[in-house]
């Protein structure tokens, strides 16, 4: 067994509902374990500042539901260059600490490549873009929020007969977009793994433009633009279709945790522990077909999370 006395645990990039859930976990499965916690907040910008604190059971009792992050998160610039990355370290080292488990996983890739520190990766982003794991934490319940939404969008698209063009987040992925078309009954999905998307678009609307509801959902990364820029276009082509945009933005990112994000969330944050103590240090822990995986950084990072294609077939049978 690895001899780890102190872990430092902190969340980066953007935050995902069930983040405090992995944070509970890890402090809890360190402190079952006789190690110290310390948490850094806001991520690698708090490690850069210096900003630790320990954290007891305590400090992560009544959080499980709660969505964001009590540690804060910060898309760090300083971090991405080398000298931000020396001070990163130097404090890490101030502080006595001898493992770190982010949550979140950006940056982990970089920094253990040019330090010598155990580090573990928990995935969390709502986009659930990442190699080596079927599914990140925060994706299940932005799923929900999203179809939510639409489901409400309906009801008032189909009282006016109107054509909407629905933005959901997922710059480099549709999973957010193609999973909550699916199943929200969506006329079309826009995503960016799709080449050339607009001119099904337009053979779509031309066959069943007599619906009494058109809802087509747009990943903000798909390939045509924004969906603002898409619905000014159609609207050229259908000069009678009533057409509205609603861009759903971070309300995706925020809200309590579903049932199954807390509950992969605290697996995860068990198993980063757990794999520490087994002396592994620059890998992920994933979920894949329901078991615990350990993932190499260098994997995670390499490969991209491919969409299933067979989902694209049931979008277009559905449709
Ligand atoms: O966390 C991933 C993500 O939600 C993307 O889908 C989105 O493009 C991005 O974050 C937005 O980031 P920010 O909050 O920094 O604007």
């Amino acid at each position: 067994m690895a001899n780890i006395r102190k872990v430092a645990v902190f969340t980066s990039g953007g935050d995902a509902p069930g983040m405090n859930a992995a944070v509970r976990a890890v402090v809890r499965a360190c402190l079952h374990n006789n190690m110290q916690v310390v948490g850094i907040r806001r991520g690698y910008k708090g490690m850069i500042e210096g900003d630790f604190i320990p954290l007891a059971s305590i400090d992560v009792s009544n959080i499980i539901q709660r969505g964001g992050t009590i540690l804060g998160t910060a898309r760090s610039k300083a971090f991405m260059t080398e000298e931000g990355r020396k001070i990163a370290y130097d404090n890490l080292q101030n502080h006595h600490i001898d493992a770190c488990i982010v949550i979140g996983f950006t940056g982990a890739g970089v920094f253990s490549k040019e330090y010598d520190i155990p580090f573990v990766g928990i995935p969390g982003t709502i986009d659930n873009d990442l190699f080596g794991t079927d599914y990140t934490i925060g994706y299940d319940t932005a799923l929900n929020t999203v179809v939510e939404a639409v489901d409400r969008i309906r009801d008032t698209a189909s009282s006016h007969d109107r054509l909407f063009f629905v933005e959901v987040m997922g710059r480099g992925a549709g999973f957010i977009a193609l999973h909550s078309g699916i199943a929200t009954g969506a006329e079309a999905m826009l995503i960016p793994e799709v080449e050339n998307q607009e001119e099904g678009l337009l053979q779509y609307l031309r066959r069943h433009g007599n619906k009494t509801s058109n809802i087509v959902l747009v990943a903000e990364g798909n390939q045509m633009g924004g969906a603002q820029e898409i619905a000014n276009r159609v609207k050229e082509d259908f000069k009678d279709y009533d057409v509205r945009v609603n861009v759903l933005g971070h309300m995706q990112r925020g809200g309590s945790p579903s049932a199954f994000d807390r509950f992969l969330a605290s697996r995860l944050g068990v198993a980063a522990v757990e794999a520490l103590l087994d002396n592994q240090r620059s890998i992920m822990v994933g979920f894949v077909n329901h078991e615990i995986v350990h993932v190499p950084f260098n994997k995670t990072i390499k490969h991209n999370r491919n969409l299933n294609t067979i989902l694209l077939e049931v979008a277009d049978i559905l449709s």
